[in-house]
């Protein structure tokens, strides 16, 4: 059987996942084709009918479509539902369902780079933004069992949202970046999440790390650049960093599973994607 995937977006022509998921497919020596569908925001209605036509066993969902496809879907995993977004549909007996592999991917990432990191060593967390990459993580984070997790945003009103989502097991404050910034050495891990500092704007930082602890770990999830300026001032700082093509990674291979139950390993990929974005 040849297996029939691809990426929904807009744009999508410089997106790595057809790389990624092209290896996935050679390592589960399983045939295969990613394809990339630009669709125009405007006829998104048409173009999802046609798709829903083709013989596609599933799809990655990427920006500005990650809430705009789940009227279009037949079943919604509760973390999808939870998060209100999807970023992997599955076909099965002729049905999509919509998924999100972005919070668990970027919990696994960390994971498998800070083996000791869990719920026993790391008391406080604190996220910076609360979009959609910042709910997906706040509830994988709730899943595993992480019991504090403070949420900075500039505006307030969205991360209070994100806060009253969580389960009652989770303790969330609120902050803004000030004062985020002033406490920030309360936090055994600080999680970036906002586009601030990406290419091309990559001076720009959301916030100083000056009060730092060398022995927080910080991430951040944009991965172009693969150190952001938010990355490097940490790591002046002594502080341990997760750079975002983890994440990237461990989302794709979570949805390559969900589509083919193959858990395919990682192994060299990571430095050949780190080669890729440098
Ligand atoms: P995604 O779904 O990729 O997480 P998003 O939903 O657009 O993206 O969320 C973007 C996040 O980045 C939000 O937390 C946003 O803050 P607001 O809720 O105040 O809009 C944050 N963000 C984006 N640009 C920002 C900026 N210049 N300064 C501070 N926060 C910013």
């Amino acid at each position: 059987m040849q297996l029939q995937l691809g990426l929904i977006g807009y744009p999508v022509q410089h997106s790595l996942s057809p790389w990624i998921h092209n290896q996935f497919l050679e390592k589960a020596g399983t045939s295969g084709t990613y394809s990339l569908f630009e669709i125009n925001p405007d006829s998104f209605e048409e173009e999802i009918k046609t798709l829903k036509t083709r013989e596609l066993n599933g799809f990655n969902v990427t920006v500005p479509f990650k809430q705009q496809i789940i009227p279009y879907l037949d079943e919604l995993d509760r973390k999808a539902e939870m998060t209100g977004a999807v970023n992997t549909v599955v076909k099965r007996g002729g049905r999509w369902i919509g998924y999100n592999t972005d919070g668990a991917g970027y919990v696994f990432g960390l994971t498998e780079t800070y083996p000791t990191v869990s719920k026993h060593t790391v008391d406080s967390i604190l996220i910076i933004g609360a979009g959609g990459a910042a709910r997906g993580i706040y509830q994988a984070l709730a899943d595993e069992g992480f019991a504090h997790i403070d949420i900075a945003n500039r505006t307030r009103s969205s991360a209070e949202a994100i806060a009253a989502s969580g389960p009652d097991s989770v303790r969330t404050t609120v902050l803004d970046l000030t004062k985020a910034e002033e406490n920030v050495a309360d936090y055994d891990l600080i999680i970036q999440t906002t586009a601030v500092g990406m290419k091309p704007n990559t001076h720009d930082q959301i916030m100083s790390l000056e009060r730092l602890r060398a022995d927080s770990i910080v991430s951040d999830i944009i991965y172009q650049p693969i150190t952001t300026r938010f990355l490097q001032e940490a790591q002046e700082k002594g502080a341990s960093i997760q750079q975002g093509h983890t994440m990237l990674l461990y989302q794709a291979q979570y949805a390559f599973q969900l589509w083919t139950s193959e858990n395919v390993p990682i192994d060299d990929m990571e430095n050949q994607l780190k080669e890729k974005l440098e």
